[in-house]
């Protein structure tokens, strides 16, 4: 599909992954042309020629732990039309205790969340700045309580809601805003893969369901739906928060087994 200039464009990070390719495909179905940003190309390839059919699209292959892959994303951007969203999403996990952690470790994985979110909200308010546009950032359910071994995943999600407040702050009278969605557990490559490492995967998986009050794991889609929301006018005097997308979860002290309205019946989504 070819571009137009007064075509609305979104930067998307991490496009190639689960929950970034459904935030564009959500996107692209609500009109927007896109830039994906990813380090692997040949599924970047895949999302380009997938969402190509729906919208314009563009994709830089590079490393969002360097600022200069975002300065590449925007001036893709500004070729299809006006740079108007931003969603940092690209970001990886690597469990160890922290009393074992590597520089390597905290590097790759500081590097890529929390620098990839840096630069990116660095890029899209210096190019934002006197047109107006919205930026999402991909935090965690991590961001406000923890599991033993993800200290370092922990600490980038809490810094990047830190991030997401500043900009709102910084740019709002710019007619820039800045937010966060922070997802509990959702059904990705990635989630997928770690059950398959678990001991036992059924059980990993229905113990992660089994922790939302809405007894499932998430889908991307409704990651997607939230971030769409906050792109839109419709969210015109949202900004500087972290929106919580986790069925509950952080919500729940836990099962009580004393209660009998309590015990699950039925699983599944409504
Ligand atoms: N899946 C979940 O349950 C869950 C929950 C909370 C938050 N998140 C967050 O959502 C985001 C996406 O997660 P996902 O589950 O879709 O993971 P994913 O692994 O499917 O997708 C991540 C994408 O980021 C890309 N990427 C990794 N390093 C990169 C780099 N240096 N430069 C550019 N691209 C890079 C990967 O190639 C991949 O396509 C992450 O920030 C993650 O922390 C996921």
């Amino acid at each position: 599909m070819s571009a137009s200039t007064d075509a609305r464009v979104a930067v998307v990070t991490g496009a190639a992954g689960g929950i970034g390719k459904a935030i564009a495909r959500d996107l692209a179905n609500h009109g927007w042309s896109l830039v994906l940003v990813d380090v692997n190309e040949r599924e970047a390839r895949t999302a380009e020629a997938e969402l190509g059919i729906l919208t314009a699209v563009a994709i830089v292959v590079a490393d969002v732990s360097d600022r200069h892959t975002h300065v590449l994303a925007a001036d893709a951007a500004e070729q299809l039309g006006t740079l108007a969203g931003w969603v940092n999403c690209a970001g990886i996990t690597i469990r160890e205790p922290l009393h074992a952690i590597t520089s390597d470790i905290a590097d790759r994985v500081i590097g890529v969340n929390q620098y990839g979110s840096l630069w990116g909200t660095s890029v899209a308010v210096d190019r934002m700045r006197g047109t107006g546009g919205a930026i999402v950032n991909m935090s965690s359910v991590h961001a406000r309580a923890s599991y033993a071994d993800f200290a370092v995943y922990e600490m980038t999600k809490a810094a990047i809601e830190a991030l997401t407040r500043n900009a709102a702050i910084a740019y709002g009278s710019q007619g820039i805003r800045a937010n966060a969605v922070a997802p509990g557990a959702i059904m990705t490559p990635a989630l997928a893969a770690s059950f398959e490492s678990a001991p036992d995967a059924d059980g990993a998986r229905s113990d992660l369901a089994e922790r939302s009050a809405l007894g499932r794991i998430g889908e991307a889609r409704e990651i997607a739906s939230v971030v769409t929301f906050l792109l839109s006018g419709a969210a015109s005097y949202v900004t500087g928060q972290s929106i919580v997308i986790d069925g509950g979860w952080t919500s729940m002290l836990g099962r009580d087994s004393a209660d009998p309205s309590r015990r699950r019946t039925a699983g599944g989504s409504e």
